[in-house]
């Protein structure tokens, strides 16, 4: 899998670029790219932001250096990502879609947003992260390829994947280390009796309950099905 990062602050991806490209490495499968929009902008100042048709606070990122930052790299395989608090929200069963892609270009955005039409022109995806609004697509983009990567086979071990939380409608089951009693708080019995058949149970039963209690809205659909 390839995957192309368009940033006006390509410095910003400094701490990620640590840790996933290692882990993208030890993958052996995926590629990582940082363009600079501002590199492909036009404008003899390099300008790359513009008013909005309209009026209204704030700017628009100017269409140019974005249009041709994306044909840079657009290929016939490519699917464009547009992280904005304006998308479908992006969630576990998303990142797997997107894991099995071949190619990515994911646009970050900056002051109020690009121009409508570059998300037609390029048949962008647009996502959010959750219910409410960063300075920038950089952290958006972060989020999404990182968790996206989980699901690249060869990133992770697959158990680490299948006992996570969301894998199976429910949240992890609580998880517990030495010591065995910590400030009066014991660790539940049976993870360590060594039965694995009561420790399955324990932990769907506590997966259930963490779900009931902390994330009631992923049970609804249960809920429908027995109706
Ligand atoms: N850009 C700014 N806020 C965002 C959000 N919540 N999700 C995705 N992209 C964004």
């Amino acid at each position: 899998m390839k995957i192309d990062i368009l940033t006006l602050f390509p410095e910003s991806f400094a701490p990620f670029r640590e840790s996933i490209i290692s882990r993208a490495q030890k993958a052996g499968t995926i590629e990582i790219n940082f363009i600079n929009i501002r590199d492909f902008s036009n404008d003899k100042h390099k300008k790359c932001d513009d008013a909005p048709f309209g009026g209204g606070a704030g700017m628009l990122m100017s269409v140019q250096p974005v249009y041709d930052a994306v044909k840079s790299v657009l290929t016939e395989k490519s699917k464009v990502i547009f992280p904005t608090p304006a998308g479908k929200i992006y969630n576990s069963e998303k990142a797997r879609e997107l894991a099995s892609e071949q190619h990515l270009i994911f646009i970050c955005g900056h002051y109020e947003g690009i121009d409508e039409r570059l998300i037609q022109l390029f048949n962008a995806e647009e996502l959010t992260i959750g219910d409410y609004v960063l300075t920038g697509g950089e952290i958006p983009t972060m989020v999404i390829v990182d968790s996206l990567l989980r699901f690249v086979p060869g990133v992770l071990k697959q158990e680490s994947l299948s006992e996570e939380s969301f894998t199976n409608g429910l949240l992890e089951y609580p998880q517990y280390t030495r010591p065995q009693v910590f400030n009066g708080l014991a660790v539940p019995n049976v993870l360590l009796s060594g039965n694995h058949a009561e420790i399955y149970k324990w932990r769907e039963q506590a997966s259930k309950q963490k779900t009931i209690r902390n994330r009631p809205d992923l049970l609804k659909g249960d809920e429908n099905d027995e109706n």
